[in-house]
């Protein structure tokens, strides 16, 4: 039982394989933390932990009870106004328009099972088998409001599943903030891993040591952005990714975001994550109740290799759909970087059939083949063909790429409108705009009110009688630009403030409602490459286009950082042309593939515009990735820390299946260096007791030899070569099999 609950001393012990997450109810009837770590026996009551002793100049919570004074107090999800001055995982505004609350225990449930949260994307254990759930109940004093703390755990996973839901059955009360969850660690002796960038530039690494006061990252364009991601780690300094504490947090959700990391004036930390509380504001009515998406908390003491893969396994579980969860992805051939919008059916047709005759598996045609769309000005929101280009419909041509053995995919990108469109044309009014205001255009285009049931219903009948028409196998499902002039007609005055957060439930329920009626249509979710690279996406959409970028150094990068909160079988990675779309940069078309290996892996070029020699590497890529693919996308993966990868320079990842028989290393190497000395390449993740074989050596090795001894590294280019090879942004991969 991985819940444990003691009546008398009100204490609620979650236990997983090795964690435990310990809260207590405290003299407020509010939940005190008590610990989260590494698993300690179930005990009664932890009273050593809890003991409270008075400090000066702070607020108590009676005249009796002077050692009470919630400065001081780890809590579970704490509000403002009673004297805990750090910041409040929820406010709520009543009708006399103060905003303190109390909120007292009363009661709890235990449930088998973790049910699908409706309307939003969450975890869930359809059969009732792997996970158990707590619900803790409080009530608001003055109020006929609940408030209900909802925790899961899993059976196989270090994880702890969080959320919270108000319900109300008085006086209509204004929800300020609500944020999915909570954690009060006891010191700050943290550095906080963050994943920031910008378009192009997705998810870059940051660690930084935690300081007094508030660090934040978020996002206010109402989605979960390029420029900040959800997923943050809190990592002991010394915890690299073989060993030490660290702590993942991710939220299940795709629009507006707020993680904050507080250190407070005693130097213990506070972390909240959820719904960004900038415009938002939740009118809340009697009958009425509001769910927050969910939090996913994790710790471990092994490094944070050991935490994304912890991670990594329970969304693969239970959270990603799971008709694909574990199912290999299709390679694929996108037509963007190839053609962009400038094709007709014939080009098109060459692509695909050169990609048949390389063994790549499916077609994906990109923006450009509705409406009268030959550049961005016009036409989103028309999903239906441009004759001018298909002469037989989208369905004709789909049927040509069906017809040679191909799996076809196609480019929406739902949540738009173009001012030149019929769309626009018929309802002006659906559009995303402030009255009297100047309407913001990004990238020509503006955005529908996904707020609108008319507008769900509207999108998801074109977009389901093309995916009939087509017999689509994937969509790409892009968004392209921010919103601005936030506003929806569908909302009185009071309550706009609900609208980034409605406008995320109206994607979510396009995507609910296509998902379950085309269940075996694979999505990839796209905002401009990985500006919606988030959970919430995932869970209807198992991979996501990683970023527009595809040059192979800037991907090392994009990855790497990608990896820490999210895994391979999620991320789209292509090889495209050089010199580089995005960067200019030259990189041989072996460093192209090993870097995209590590993903979904595709093309994004026109194959017919390379030599023979290159045409027939890409073929042994396709042959080579077919061979390996279960192991590049749902092998256990690891980046690889040694002295050799201590600097920028040098980069190593490695997958490995399930039972050690088999792993692919590749070491990376950003810029040739001169004159180096001998390098060895350690792996990680091996069983030290099996024999292997590295690619076609004679010699064999032992799993322990291979960590612990290294692995000879040959020098990248000999003085004395002729020609000259690329030696910069080399890749070496290691193909490794266990022999006996
Ligand atoms: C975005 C996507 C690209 C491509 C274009 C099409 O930028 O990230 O991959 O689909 O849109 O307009």
């Amino acid at each position: 039982m991985p819940v444990f609950t003691n009546e008398e001393t009100k204490l609620f012990h979650l236990q997983t394989k090795n964690t435990s997450y310990i809260f207590q109810i405290i003299a407020n009837g509010a939940a005190g933390q008590v610990y989260y770590g590494a698993k300690v026996p179930v005990k009664p009551s932890y009273s050593n932990l809890m003991t409270m002793e008075e400090h000066d100049c702070t607020n108590t919570l009676s005249e009796e009870n002077t050692s009470f004074q919630l400065e001081l107090i780890k809590q579970e999800y704490a509000t403002q106004g009673k004297g805990d001055f750090r910041e409040a995982a929820y406010v709520i505004q009543y009708p006399d328009g103060s905003r303190t609350s109390e909120f007292e225990y009363q009661g709890y449930q235990v449930e088998k099972g973790k049910k699908r949260l409706p309307g939003l994307p969450s975890s869930f254990d359809d059969e009732g088998t792997d996970a158990t759930s707590l619900t803790v109940t409080f009530k608001d004093r003055l109020y006929d409001l609940t408030m209900n703390l909802h925790y899961t755990v899993f059976n196989d996973d270090d994880v702890i599943v969080r959320s919270t839901s108000f319900e109300n059955k008085g006086d209509t009360v204004m929800i300020d903030r609500a944020l999915s969850a909570q954690l009060d660690l006891p010191d700050d002796n943290y550095d906080l891993l963050q994943f920031s960038g910008t378009w192009a530039r997705e998810r870059h690494l940051y660690r930084n040591h935690l300081r007094p006061g508030t660090q934040s990252v978020a996002s206010r364009r109402i989605n979960s952005s390029h420029h900040e991601n959800p997923a943050i780690i809190l990592a002991r300094p010394n915890t690299d990714n073989n060993q030490g504490e660290a702590f993942g947090f991710n939220l299940v959700y795709s629009g507006s975001f707020l993680d904050t990391v507080e250190v407070d004036q005693f130097n213990t930390t506070r972390v909240v994550t959820g719904i960004h509380p900038d415009d938002f504001s939740w009118q809340l009515e009697a009958g009425q109740s509001f769910q927050t998406p969910e939090a996913i908390l994790s710790y471990t003491n092994a490094g944070m290799n050991a935490l994304s893969q912890q991670m990594g396994h329970f969304y693969r579980d239970h959270l990603i759909n799971p008709h694909f969860a574990k199912e290999d992805r299709p390679i694929l051939i996108n037509n963007w970087e190839a053609t962009f919008m400038d094709f007709t059916e014939e080009k098109l047709m060459k692509i695909v059939t050169k990609a048949k005759e390389t063994g790549i598996e499916m077609f994906v045609l990109d923006d450009g083949w509705f409406g009268h769309r030959d550049n961005d000005l016009t036409s989103l929101g028309d999903w239906f063909v441009d004759q001018k280009k298909f002469l037989n419909g989208v369905g004709g041509f789909a049927s040509r790429v069906h017809k040679l053995g191909m799996k076809f995919g196609l480019w929406f990108e739902p949540e738009m409108i173009s001012i030149d469109s019929k769309l626009y044309e018929d309802h002006p009014d659906w559009m995303i705009q402030t009255k009297g205001r100047l309407a913001t255009p990004a990238r020509h285009q503006f955005v529908l009110d996904m707020a609108r049931q008319e507008v769900v219903d509207d999108i998801f009948n074109k977009m389901s009688a093309v995916i009939k028409d087509t017999k689509l196998d994937y969509i790409k499902w892009d968004m392209n630009r921010t919103i601005t002039e936030a506003f929806t007609a569908t909302l009185p005055a009071n309550r706009q403030q609900e609208f980034a957060h409605r406008y995320i439930l109206g994607v979510y329920q396009l995507y609910e409602r296509l998902t379950q009626a085309f269940p075996s249509v694979l999505f990839e979710s796209c905002a401009s490459g990985g500006g919606r690279f988030d959970l919430g996406m995932m869970y209807y959409a198992p991979q996501a286009w990683c970023s527009d970028d595809t040059d192979a150094v800037e991907r090392i990068y994009i990855q790497d950082g990608t990896s820490y909160g999210y895994i391979p079988s999620m991320w789209g990675a292509h090889v495209s042309a050089v010199p580089n779309d995005q960067v200019g940069r030259v990189t041989s078309l072996d460093t192209r593939a090993k870097v995209a290996y590590f993903g979904a892996f595709g093309y994004e070029l026109d194959l017919n515009e390379l030599s023979e020699e290159e045409q027939e590497t890409v073929k042994e890529q396709v042959a080579f990735y077919k061979q390996q693919r279960h192991l590049f996308q749902h092998g256990t993966f690891y980046r690889i820390d040694s002295p050799d990868t201590a600097t920028d320079n040098v980069y190593g990842w490695q997958v490995v299946n399930d039972d050690q028989s088999e792993a692919i290393a590749v070491r990376f190497q950003i810029l040739n260096e001169p004159n180096p000395g001998y390098i060895r390449f350690y792996f990680t993740g091996l069983d030290p007791e099996k024999t292997y074989q590295v690619n076609d050596d004679e010699e064999t090795y032992s799993g322990a030899e291979l960590m612990n001894a290294g692995y000879f590294v040959a020098r990248i280019m000999p003085r004395s070569a002729s020609p000259k090879p690329l030696a910069d942004f080399n890749a070496t991969m290691f193909v490794v099999k266990a022999v006996d």
